[in-house]
């Protein structure tokens, strides 16, 4: 039962405070440009400074005045993601919008400083902490969303509850698509949970179709030569991000894609996803799964 009615119509507006992880490049990067010309505060939660300072240089340029701070923040180490919390609530009184949006594709077999195989551990793992350190932050913002980055891999998805982690036959692409499966599976509950709870926010899904972006590095030559040839710009990508992070008509468990063929680019519109992605109870298995696995309880 909703009882704390969320009434602000959308979080970016001027003044209105954004975490955009990942800001540094590709999709995050357009998401926090766009943010900062909405007159947002926006802190790009990078892992690399250097990246992160130039990036706030050339929103500088375009937007003159942008209020940015860059924060350092690993999502491949439970320890970075916390200091970064704990950074964020001393310096910010609130949270309006966090956009869970950094993240790799298909790499060779690794561990994150934790354990977790790395797509998993990055891409959700750490968004998941992130998201469940920040609640107390998001409970003080105006009209707030969390919106996560999906994709349409996804859609070849399944979650390995027995090996999440892959320690046995690795396979880059399926791990790929669990990460991002747990990611949308993740939006949801993390919505069905801000409704049961009464908590003010909202959760929204995203994915950018195909973008051409440095996400490919890690194919084939073969794979890396069409990427960038069959994606959309990163500015066009990071579309739905903004749907999702800014229409005053979500009310949160939605899902923002383009309308193209088989959603690759297009318009940001509602996109559908996977039986599974809804599925309730794989939801819950993966939410306790994931609190024991990153030593954290939500509390809303
Ligand atoms: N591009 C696409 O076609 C596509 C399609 C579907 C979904 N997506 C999703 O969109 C999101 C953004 O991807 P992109 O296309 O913009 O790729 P990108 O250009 O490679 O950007 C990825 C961002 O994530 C950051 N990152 C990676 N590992 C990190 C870590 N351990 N800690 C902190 N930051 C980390 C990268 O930092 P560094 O610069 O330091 O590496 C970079 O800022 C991802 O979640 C991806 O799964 C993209």
């Amino acid at each position: 039962m909703n009882t704390i009615k969320n009434d602000e119509p959308s979080p970016v507006k001027e003044g209105n405070i954004a975490i955009v992880t990942g800001a540094n490049v590709g999709l995050g990067f357009e998401t926090a440009l766009a943010l900062a010309e909405k007159g947002m505060e926006v802190i790009l939660a990078a892992r690399n400074q250097k990246k992160a300072i130039h990036a706030m240089h050339v929103i500088k340029t375009r937007v003159p005045g942008a209020k940015l701070h860059f924060r350092k923040i690993d999502l491949g180490s439970l320890s970075s993601v916390r200091e970064f919390a704990e950074y964020f609530q001393e310096e910010f009184r609130k949270l309006d919008l966090l956009v869970n949006n950094a993240g790799i594709m298909m790499p060779p077999y690794s561990l994150t400083q934790d354990g977790f195989e790395s797509q998993f551990g990055t891409n959700f793992l750490g968004h998941f902490l992130l998201t469940g350190l920040l609640l107390p932050a998001l409970k003080k913002g105006n009209g707030s969303r969390v919106v996560t980055l999906s994709s349409i891999a996804h859609k070849y998805g399944k979650i390995h509850f027995n090996d999440l982690n892959f320690s046995n036959n690795y396979d880059k692409m399926k791990a790929y698509s669990q990460s991002k499966l747990a990611c949308l599976i993740f939006a949801y509950e993390l919505d069905r949970r801000f409704k049961d709870s009464g908590f003010p926010a909202i959760s929204v899904g995203a994915h950018p179709g195909v973008s051409s972006t440095n996400l490919g590095h890690q194919l084939s030559p073969v794979l890396r030569y069409f990427f960038p040839k069959i994606g959309q710009s990163a500015e066009a990508g990071a579309k739905p991000v903004l749907m999702a992070a800014s229409s005053p008509s979500l009310n949160g468990g939605e899902y923002c894609g383009p309308d193209g063929w088989l959603e690759m680019r297009g318009n940001p519109v509602l996109v559908g996803s996977t039986k599974i992605s809804r599925d309730p109870e794989i939801a819950r298995q993966l939410w306790e799964v994931s609190e024991k696995m990153v030593n954290h309880r939500y509390l809303f």
